[in-house]
């Protein structure tokens, strides 16, 4: 999704710029660009493509400047292009970026047009630049321009703006959309993620919605949404420059399938001692939320619901805690009814997703007492916005496809579904069991994880394909469909997944020679139950791809092959059967030659509804 980068220094900012840009890659883009301020003008380049693209033009035609802004677009409004890509500029006076989305842009570009402005752009952003230039003519500086603006736009944005009016000022406004402000030794910088700027600062100022900060060299002065000029903390990141590298594995996405053992160690770590879990490792108020929880609702998108359609299974059948799960950006608009002690759960990886932000807001505003997040942002907007947040410590995913994270929510959601489940019908003897499922996992996916060559084999059979069938039963439903999204997300091939008992209500009907259908056996209760869907698939001559527990003995029958998965206790084999549908899909996008990382037309952290 769209990025912002700017800043004020001593220093020509560009390069600066540039790498934050590049930092941003990540979250998706189809386009970049550049202003600066150079003596009397604005001067600004655009590209359609990659970052690399822009750097080549600065490096053909340099440019230079000590205030400046820079974004990545994903395009919203009007086509990716250079035109459409920002800065926009109105009248070689001011340069603006914006994420979001300016709902009212239609009424105020009439109203423009009416002034004499022209537009060169189909994007909702055009209108903020010229709004400014216009506020300009009568008001006592850009500061108070920008003022006056902000109160005329409707929806969601984070802006970063510059003028030759006030050539040493940085402008930077918040609403709905995220932007910190990154505090270096006689400089500040702005991005719309901290990520874009440890090279240059560790140090940072989180804007709250409604902040317009008016940055110069040498002082800051944030005013909050009702004009008082605040004092917002410093933040210290622990994130390292070195944290978003790739490493010695080619793609992010490889690196954070490796880093699972590891990440999963460090979630668990410090809520448990000697194998108990202290639900007071939540927070303080953990335990006065969970004593009056009487029911589940779930909130979240993609990946991230995924783990949460895992969790329905785990909150009702271990504990018997009635779970309701729905996608945010349907339970924002439905006007649901949450009975009084439902608790919302909402899981996000980056906490900064619009929609389950608002379904957020929509459970609140229907009576929702407490809110918990399931988040691996610490900083982030849903963070701050819930009563209780538990932190996965995937540590920072860059691949748009996201593993780490997700199996992380999940270990994370099972330490809930403990605690919780303790006051409803979870036995003590089967906390225990989870438990040490739990502590069991990091070494069980070590073993996965040497799959990885069977794998990679087995997907030189897809490289052709173009749709593929996922199957599961129970809580490996969810995971077939995860495993769907993979590889969808990041091959482009079509793929679906279904609850195996439902393939005779239509989807058989797809299957032929052609339909590879790679089916999720662990050895529980719905085996045999599953066992029959499969032979539904090879009695009509389907193409069975079956990853299954290595205690199980395979049947010879029929088109099938076997990826015999290390044997892992019931509870939490959801975890370990998701990775080698994650490698499956990694290695069919690398056979296809696809952007792994940055898959076409997906952004990482979808900051618009
Ligand atoms: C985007 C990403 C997905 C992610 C989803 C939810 O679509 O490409 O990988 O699962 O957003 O993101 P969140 O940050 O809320 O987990």
């Amino acid at each position: 999704m769209c990025g912002i980068v700017g800043g004020i220094a001593e220093r020509n900012v560009v390069p600066v710029l540039l790498e934050g840009l590049r930092r941003l890659e990540y979250r998706g883009y189809d386009s970049a660009g550049l202003a600066v301020i150079d003596g009397k003008n604005i001067r600004r380049k655009r590209e359609v493509g990659k970052v690399q693209g822009l750097d080549d033009l600065i490096k053909a035609d340099p440019m230079s400047g000590s205030i400046g802004i820079a974004h990545t677009r994903w395009a919203t409004h009007g086509k990716p292009s250079t035109t459409n890509a920002h800065p926009h500029v109105s009248r070689n006076r001011v340069a603006v970026v914006h994420n979001g989305i300016i709902e009212n842009h239609e009424d105020l570009r009439n109203a423009q047009k009416q002034l004499g402005y022209e537009f060169t752009s189909e994007t909702d952003t055009e209108v903020i630049v010229h709004e400014i230039d216009h506020a300009l003519e009568t008001a006592d500086g850009l500061l108070n321009a920008v003022k006056q603006t902000v109160k005329k736009l409707e929806g969601a944005y984070a802006l970063g703006i510059i003028s030759t009016a006030n050539p040493n000022l940085l402008i930077a406004c918040r609403k709905g959309s995220p932007l910190v402000i990154g505090v270096g030794i006689g400089e500040y910088f702005i991005a719309s993620d901290v990520a874009a700027l440890l090279p240059v600062t560790q140090r940072f100022i989180f804007l709250e919605d409604g902040d317009i900060a008016a940055l110069q060299i040498d002082q800051l002065v944030i005013y909050d949404a009702e004009d008082n000029i605040v004092q917002r903390p410093i933040k210290e990141s622990q994130l390292k420059a070195d944290a978003v590298d790739k490493g010695n594995f080619r793609h992010y996405m490889l690196k954070e399938i490796y880093e699972q053992p590891f990440a999963i160690s460090q979630t668990l770590e410090g809520h448990f001692i000697n194998h108990r879990l202290q639900e007071n490792s939540f927070g303080h108020n953990a335990g006065e939320i969970f004593d009056q929880v009487k029911s589940v609702q779930i909130l979240a998108c993609g990946t991230s619901y995924h783990a949460g359609l895992v969790a329905r299974y785990w909150f009702e059948r271990l504990a018997r805690v009635p779970c309701d799960i729905e996608v945010a950006s349907e339970f924002r608009y439905r006007h649901p009814v949450l009975a009084p002690g439902t608790l919302v759960i909402t899981i996000s990886q980056s906490g900064e997703t619009a929609d389950t932000l608002a379904a957020l807001q929509e459970a609140k505003k229907q009576g929702a007492k407490y809110a918990v997040a399931i988040c691996n942002v610490p900083e982030s907007s849903l963070v701050r916005e819930s009563d209780l947040a538990l932190m996965t410590r995937a540590g920072p995913e860059i691949g748009v496809a996201s593993t780490k994270a997700f199996t992380t929510q999940l270990a994370t959601l099972m330490m809930l579904v403990i605690a919780i489940g303790r006051r409803f019908h979870l036995p003590n003897a089967l906390e225990e069991k989870i438990t040490s499922e739990l502590f069991a996992l990091p070494g069980k996916i070590e073993k996965v994880l040497e799959l990885d060559g069977q794998v990679s084999e087995l997907a030189e059979q897809f490289a052709e394909k173009e749709h593929a069938l996922f199957l599961g039963r129970g809580t490996h439903y969810p995971i077939a469909m995860e495993g769907a999204l993979k590889l969808k997300e990041i091959s482009y091939i079509h793929a679906e997944a279904y609850p195996a008992g439902e393939l005779k209500h239509g989807p058989l009907a797809l299957i032929d020679a052609d339909m590879p259908v790679i089916t999720v056996a662990p050895n529980n209760s719905l085996l045999e139950k599953l066992k029959s869907n499969m032979q539904e698939v090879s009695a009509r001559g389907g193409q069975l791809i079956v990853f299954m527990d290595e205690t199980l003995v395979p049947a010879q029958d029929g088109n099938v092959q076997y990826i015999k998965v290390p044997q892992i206790e019931n509870e939490v084999a959801p975890i370990v059967f998701t990775i080698p549908l994650q490698l499956l899909a990694y290695h069919v996008a690398v056979l296809k030659g696809t952007d792994v990382d940055q898959p076409r037309n997906l952004a990482k952290s979808v900051t618009v509804e």
